[in-house]
């Protein structure tokens, strides 16, 4: 006899359609062909559409203009379409509890009463645009689908990792804090702060160990496991000695502040994983340090302090933004090291730091001229992009675009490098951006939101060759702004520029927050961005849907619970966010891995970093790990007297909390006698 998977992957796909998600995760166990087929990306792209704000949106809207509200995509309806299955006359989901996915379950119990009433709805030709007042619900359907679908032909993308990061539950976890080292105990006061962040892939940006790599305040450098592939996952894998970060080298007095990493400095380290490198900027110095070793291996000094760095490529020079300029460090051009490379290394500790700086600062005052830089007429670079080859997501063209302290993005050509290629005026205070290797365009992206573009019309938009869309985050009027900018593909006729000249503008400056955005990434098919009120926002590509968001709350330092834990306005802020998955990475490699997840263990989160520490927002129901889980793991193994010691501490918080409770009784218990005439609890 035929087994359940005999059948047609139509018809199976047809029947998973009426499952809820969450069982659908264990039906991918069953077998490699279940497994596929549960990860089936059309079958998650039309669950996509179903739950999401933009289908909503539109039925709200539709509502109100007094159309009826009956062609909602169910999935398997997106799925047969045009592959002959014929009509959809499956089971129509109600219109508003399609909206719920949640609900899905409950509907198989009421769709056999309610059949008679739905499938002529689905015979029906629905008004329900303007546009498609012609067109068949199938159509109309495949449409909608069309006018949403934020992807682009040549883009990567697993829908079942999106149905899971736009829909799945969202958890917030804290990475291990790292330790004054020197003093041996773990409390509070002795947390040294991470003053920036960036990703390190070991292994190539297909490998899977993912490393966060941060300068700390204590002038160290350590490294996070991402991923879970070294050790922990959330757990410190390394970390230098201290102070090799700092002016005057380890060991100096580096008390003044002026000697350390400048805390107001966000973008103040890049990863080069391909040379091991990481570069950080510590006030005017660029130190460069090889990350297998752990130690400095070379410095550059600038005129100015370093307000922000562009990532780092093997491809391209590295961007240095100083307060009154814009430099370019070629540090791929140097002589490779030779064979002594251990005593280069060793030099450092060898001849003292400040030898080193010294060096590098002489080479300031020489009497050869400073390499060519562009010099700034206001101050403040705050973000730098190198951006990439239209259509390529990896592959970075000789397009610099600087935004900082002034109203407008600069835009620099590397071959034409230091001369500016022009600016866009923005008018906002940007402080980060990113950028999509495709076409951008207000109108059709204004259309699309509204599902009014024809299908031919969608494909036309999309496929523009050339274009690139810039992404810009920051503050106007004290409320966020999130800016979209298309870029042409082609030499406008009387500058002759090749690339980057903005064509298509959009601003949100109503409801992407009310405060501030701090950081703005691509993932997946989403933009995210973190805002100064402590939430992490997802957006469609349109700028102005939201898809969730999410709030860090803050991290607890494992001392009792703080009385601050539950004032409003004590969350952390994420300054900076990283997609764990570098660009170009996205699911595309569920056939080389397999095993369960397929990816090892690094699904695409959101890292971020507050100023102080680091979190990971991941995409399942519990918290990976906390940072309070680390600590246990350090008590284990801890000297008794740091053991007595944490004791102590926690007993003290401890009777601060009952004392606090006891006082607050005393208060109830004086107002209700009626006795709060100058009587006042001690
Ligand atoms: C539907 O047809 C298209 C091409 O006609 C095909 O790529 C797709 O896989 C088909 N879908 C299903 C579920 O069979
Ligand atoms: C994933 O993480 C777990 C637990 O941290 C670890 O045991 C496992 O080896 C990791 N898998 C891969 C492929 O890295
Ligand atoms: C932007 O570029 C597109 C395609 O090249 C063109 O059709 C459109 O007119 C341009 N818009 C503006 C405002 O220049
Ligand atoms: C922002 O406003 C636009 C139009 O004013 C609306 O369509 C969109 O849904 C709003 N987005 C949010 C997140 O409120």
């Amino acid at each position: 006899m035929a087994g359940l998977s005999d059948l047609p992957n139509e018809i199976l796909l047809h029947i998973l359609s009426f499952l809820n998600p969450p069982d659908l995760i264990p039906l991918q166990l069953v077998s490699r062909g279940f497994y596929n087929l549960a990860r089936d990306d059309g079958f998650w792209r039309a669950r996509c559409l179903e739950e999401s704000t933009f289908l909503e949106t539109l039925h709200r809207r539709r509502r109100l203009m007094g159309f009826p509200d009956r062609d909602t995509p169910h999935a398997a309806r997106i799925l047969h379409n045009g592959n002959g299955t014929g009509g959809s006359n499956n089971h129509g989901l109600g219109p508003n509890t399609v909206l719920d996915g949640n609900e899905d379950g409950n509907n198989n119990a009421n769709d056999d009463d309610d059949d008679g009433e739905r499938l002529p709805y689905t015979n029906t030709t629905i008004a329900s645009s303007v546009l498609s007042t012609d067109e068949t619900p199938e159509r109309e359907r495949v449409r909608i689908m069309a006018n949403w679908d934020p992807c682009f032909p040549s883009e990567r993308v697993s829908w079942y990792d999106e149905y899971v990061q736009r829909h799945g539950p969202v958890a917030v976890n804290w990475m291990q804090y790292a330790y004054d080292t020197e003093r041996g105990t773990a409390s509070a006061a002795d947390h040294v702060e991470a003053r920036g962040v960036a990703l390190y892939y070991p292994d190539g940006e297909a490998g899977e160990t993912v490393l966060a790599v941060s300068p700390l305040d204590d002038g160290s450098v350590a490294m996070w496991d991402v991923a879970g592939s070294k050790g922990k996952r959330g757990a410190i894998v390394a970390r230098s000695r201290p102070g090799i970060l700092f002016i005057d080298g380890p060991g100096a007095d580096n008390s003044r502040r002026s000697k350390r990493i400048d805390s107001g400095v966000t973008e103040c380290v890049s990863v080069d994983s391909r040379q091991h490198r990481a570069f950080f900027a510590v006030q005017s110095h660029l130190i460069e340090v090889d990350l297998r070793r752990l130690s400095v291996v070379e410095c550059e000094s600038f005129p100015w302090s370093i307000t922000a760095l562009s990532a780092a490529s093997r491809t391209v020079p590295l961007t240095v933004g100083t307060s009154l300029g814009i430099h370019l460090h070629d540090y791929r051009s140097r002589k490779p090291p030779r064979n002594d490379q251990n005593e280069i290394i060793d030099g450092f500790d060898r001849m003292g730091a400040n030898e080193f700086y010294a060096r590098s600062l002489r080479h300031i005052f020489d009497d050869e001229p400073l390499p060519p830089y562009a010099p700034l007429s206001q101050p403040g670079p705050l973000s730098i992009l190198h951006l990439q080859q239209p259509g390529q997501e990896a592959d970075l063209s000789d397009d610099i675009y600087v935004a900082g302290r002034f109203s407008n993005i600069l835009h620099y050509d590397r071959r034409k490098f230091p001369s500016i290629r022009g600016s866009i005026h923005s008018g906002a205070r940007l402080c980060s951006m990113t950028s999509l290797p495709y076409p951008f365009s207000t109108l059709d992206s204004e259309l699309r939101r509204q599902a009014e573009l024809s299908l031919e019309q969608v494909e036309a938009s999309k496929s523009v060759a050339g274009g690139r869309t810039l992404i810009a985050c920051g503050e106007y009027n004290s409320k966020g702004s999130l800016e979209l900018y298309g870029l042409t593909p082609t030499a406008s006729a009387h500058t002759g520029a090749v690339g980057g000249l903005q064509n298509s503008t959009l601003k949100n400056r109503q409801n992407s927050s009310q405060s501030k955005l701090m950081s703005v990434v691509n993932h997946g098919s989403r933009l995210a961005f973190s805002d100064g009120s402590g939430y992490i926002k997802w957006f469609e590509r349109d700028g102005f849907t939201e898809v969730r968001r999410c709030r860090i709350g803050h991290s607890e330092q494992s001392q009792g619970p703080s009385i601050f834990a539950s004032m409003p306005g004590s969350d952390d802020i994420a300054r900076k966010l990283l997609p764990t998955r570098p660009a170009g990475e996205a699911g595309d490699d569920d056939n080389e891995r397999g095993g369960s997840s397929g990816r090892g263990n690094n699904s695409n989160d959101l890292l971020f970093w507050t100023g102080e520490k680091l979190g990971l927002v991941t995409f399942s129901a519990r918290p990976g790990f906390t940072a309070e889980g680390f600590e246990k793991e350090r008590d284990e193994g801890e000297a008794p007297d740091a053991e007595a010691l944490r004791a102590a501490q926690s007993d003290y918080s401890e009777r601060m909390r009952r004392a606090l409770e006891r006082q607050a009784d005393d208060v109830r218990l004086v107002r209700n006698l009626g006795l709060d005439s100058g009587i006042r609890p001690a």
